[in-house]
Parts: structure tokens; C-alpha cells; sequence
């Protein structure tokens, strides 16, 4: 229910900008649009991306 990271890609600038060890994420998103958009924008490594129904997952 991520739709495109917006608040993963804030809470790691957050950790960053306070000198904060960046959690390991993940983030589940039903669309696959929504994903795609959240795959350009994260890159950064401890981000695991998924396309999927959280009913499901
Ligand atoms: C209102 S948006 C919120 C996005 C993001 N959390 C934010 O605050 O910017 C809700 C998102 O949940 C996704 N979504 C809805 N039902 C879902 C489900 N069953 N499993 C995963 N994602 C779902 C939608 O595709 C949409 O991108």
C-alpha cells in the first residue's frame, strides 16, 4: 500500500540527513504502475520493492 515510495523515499532521506542507520524496507504495492514509479524513484539498497496484494502477501 505503498503507492510510488514517497514516504519510504522521505523516511531515508529523514535517516540520512540525522545520521540514522537506514532500516530495511519493504514495500508492498498493489499497482503496478504505482510500483514502477516506486522502482525509478528507490534504489537504495536495504529497499525490497513488491508488486503484490497485502491479502495475499
Ligand atoms: C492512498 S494510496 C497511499 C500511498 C502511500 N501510502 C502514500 O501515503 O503516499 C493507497 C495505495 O494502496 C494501494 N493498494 C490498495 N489496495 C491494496 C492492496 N490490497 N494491496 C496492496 N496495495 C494496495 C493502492 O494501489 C494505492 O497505491
Amino acid at each position: 500500500m505503498a503507492g510510488d515510495g514517497n514516504l519510504s523515499h522521505r523516511m531515508i532521506n529523514y535517516c540520512s540527513r540525522h545520521q540514522i542507520n537506514t532500516p530495511s524496507i519493504t514495500l508492498l504495492e498493489y499497482s503496478s504502475v504505482q510500483t514502477q514509479l516506486a522502482q525509478a524513484s528507490l534504489d537504495a539498497e536495504g529497499v525490497s520493492i513488491v508488486n503484490g496484494d497485502v491479502l495475499y502477501y
